[in-house]
């Protein structure tokens, strides 16, 4: 599918199985969300840019690559991304970090935001959106349309699992903006979640409900 990459390594498989598994525990789903996120960050950050610096060795001097270009901006959307951001932030340290505030209206499944802080030069920076569920896309589309108005122009949108609607309706509002996913899953159904899924990734990480 144009614009999504499917991260199909098998230890991303193997653990999206357990994850969707109902008889997980909450500390396990929250364990491998975690694990897995690790393994989605080095796909999404696959081609950065790379320069060079000299530094020496023990043995000699060298031009040593090095990441090019300001620091990325890893932006969760409100609660469930934060599950996908403690790994990512393992492997990227030096992140800069935003919260965007979003919840579901389970009637009408709309996006209301509550909540954005963002780092305030968002412009020069490569911002990846991070949010388990791609479901109808409303909140990734409005967590989108939010940074751009904040200045982003350089985005990635990472998530767990998508349904094809949510890829259709994100792409035919943000072509420009990539995908990257575990899985496409089958479909959405009446109550806008994801079939087969896993549930409610926020109510399964955070043992809510
Ligand atoms: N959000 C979830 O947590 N799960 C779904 O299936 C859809 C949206």
């Amino acid at each position: 599918m144009q614009g999504v990459t499917v991260v199909d390594h098998p230890l991303v498989q193997h653990k999206l199985t357990i994850m969707r598994d109902k008889e997980t525990s909450t500390a396990g789903f929250r364990r491998l969300l975690r694990e897995i996120s690790l393994l989605l960050c080095y796909e999404v950050t696959r081609d950065l840019e790379l320069t060079t610096r000299t530094i020496e060795t023990p043995l000699t001097r060298m031009e040593a690559p090095t990441l090019e270009g300001k620091k990325l901006v890893f932006a969760s959307v409100l609660r469930a991304g934060n599950g996908l951001l403690d790994g990512m932030l393992d492997l990227v340290p030096a992140a800069r970090v935003a919260h965007i505030g979003l919840y579901r209206d389970h009637e009408t499944l709309q996006a209301i935001e509550y909540f954005f802080k963002a780092p305030s030069d968002l412009e020069n920076r490569l911002v990846i959106v991070v949010d388990p569920m791609l479901a109808t896309a409303n909140s990734a589309v409005a967590a989108v349309d939010k940074l751009k108005q904040r200045g982003a122009t350089n985005l990635r949108f990472l998530c767990l699992l998508a349904a094809p609607e949510g890829i259709a309706h994100f792409r035919s509002v943000h072509p420009d903006v990539p995908i990257f996913t575990a899985s496409i899953d089958e479909r959405l159904n009446e109550r806008g979640y994801i079939v087969p899924g896993l549930g409610d990734a926020g109510d399964r990480m955070y043992g809510t409900k």
